[in-house]
């Protein structure tokens, strides 16, 4: 298994470019399912994920050409399977997004269920909840869950939560279903946007994505064929920008749209950092030592959860008392053991971690475990006196493209083992 050696201690300085954005081309993809004609999606990030997901549409019979820059050319003409394995449904959750699609335009789903993850139990009720509103027959037996329906009908469904791919899923399936559909409490993050942007290309009549409630007017088929190009990843970005804050260092974060990181870009301001927000990207710049900020994730507009994990290596890293509350999954605090390793002062309590800000962090062997959680390392790691070895990294290759090359590019010494 691959392995991620670092040394720190360097100022990071220099520009990057983000890639296009792992959770929104992850549904977009998926979307693709929804019709019979030839997509072309563009700026899609080389990952992991991405690899799952491709793996899952060849599976259930796509034909994809890709140009090996980023685009695909994607046709499902026929169905040969409905079902989404366990194999892949277990390295990726987002498997699950094929129901409302499969659902829709095949009558009929089969996917494996998730089980919980490094993060907590993550439930899939949500996205069942809204498929049964709209009609559907829903069946859990041995480990899957297999979603039946003539056609999908409108409905009106509140999601409890709001819920990310629990709104994609169900924006897709009404897409082709038989009247009106409202989803309340839907989550307003730019990737639902981005999907429901696709969608709408491809001829589906969506109103107030990026607000709570989305209204989606069913329609018989979707166009034949359409382009679209994926936006930047938001979370990427932001992660690049407190490289940069944390290694006392100057990155411009070419590509990425700072409207999307708002709740970002302000607690790094309020921690000492400055923040110049330019037509084509983001610069942060950092000279003094960071302040102290206390931050709580929420669903977005609020601050990414799938940022929470590199903030609190920063503020591991700041003059004074933090404290980070985590309220979108239970159990996000698996970095806190390795960043203690480095030295970090750090105590959980329930879902808050209070961080003692220390001067310095020291090079440590490291496990990596979960995505966020192996960002949060690199950049602790970066950051520290001596030799960092992060194993278990195929977890940054879920949701980081080139990782070591950007950050060797602004001057970190970074590589990887095989
Ligand atoms: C998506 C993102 C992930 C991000 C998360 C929160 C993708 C592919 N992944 O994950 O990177 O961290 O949003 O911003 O876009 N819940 C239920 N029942 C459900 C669905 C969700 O209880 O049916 C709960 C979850 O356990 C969690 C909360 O709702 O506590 C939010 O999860 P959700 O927004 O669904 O996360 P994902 O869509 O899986």
């Amino acid at each position: 298994m691959d392995k991620i050696r670092i040394k720190g201690g360097k100022r990071l300085k220099g520009e990057v470019a983000v890639s296009g954005a792992k959770n929104a081309a992850l549904p977009i993809l998926v979307a693709t399912l929804l019709s019979r004609g030839e997509h072309r999606v563009q700026n899609i990030p080389k990952l992991m994920d991405v690899a799952t997901i491709k793996r899952l549409l060849n599976h259930l019979g796509a034909v994809i050409e890709d140009d090996g820059q980023g685009g695909w050319t994607v046709r499902m003409p026929a169905l040969a399977r409905h079902e989404a394995p366990y194999e892949l449904v277990k390295t990726m959750r987002a498997s699950v997004l094929v129901l409302g699609p499969l659902a829709a335009r095949f009558g009929e789903a089969r996917v494996s269920l998730p089980g919980g993850c490094a993060i907590g139990a993550r439930p899939i009720n949500l996205h069942l909840m809204g498929l049964e509103k709209m009609g559907a027959e829903i069946q859990i037996e041995h480990g899957y869950v297999t979603v039946r329906a003539q056609r999908l009908k409108g409905a009106r469904i509140y999601l409890d939560l709001t819920s990310v791919t629990g709104t994609e899923n169900l924006m897709m399936a009404a897409t082709l279903a038989d009247g009106v559909t409202v989803i309340e409490n839907a989550a307003r993050e730019p990737e639902v946007v981005d999907l429901a942007h696709f969608l709408i290309r491809c001829g589906a009549k969506i109103h107030g994505a990026g607000t709570d409630v989305i209204t989606i007017d069913g329609v018989e088929s979707l166009n034949d064929s359409c382009t679209y190009r994926i936006m930047p990843d938001r979370i990427e970005a932001g992660t690049y920008l407190t490289a940069a804050a944390i290694t006392g260092g100057e990155i411009f974060v070419r590509g990425c749209n700072p409207r999307y990181l708002d709740a970002v870009l302000q607690k790094l301001r309020e921690a000492g950092v400055q923040i110049r927000e330019e037509t084509d990207g983001a610069r942060a710049a950092a000279t003094g030592r960071i302040g102290a900020v206390d931050i709580k994730t929420l669903p977005y507009p609020g601050f990414p959860t799938d940022m929470q994990a590199q903030m609190m290596a920063l503020m591991a890293l700041s003059d004074g008392l933090s404290v980070i509350t985590e309220t979108v999954f239970e159990n996000r605090f698996t970095h806190v053991a390795e960043l203690r390793r480095m030295g970090a002062n750090i105590n959980v309590q329930g879902n808050n971690a209070i961080i003692k800000g220390t001067q310095r962090l020291s090079g440590a062997p490291v496990m990596a475990s979960d995505l966020r959680a192996s960002a949060c390392l690199v950049l602790a790691a970066l950051a520290a006196e001596g030799e960092t070895e992060i194993s278990r990294v195929y977890h940054l290759d879920r949701g980081y493209e080139q990782i070591e090359q950007k950050f060797s590019n602004l001057g970190g010494e970074i590589t990887r083992i095989t």
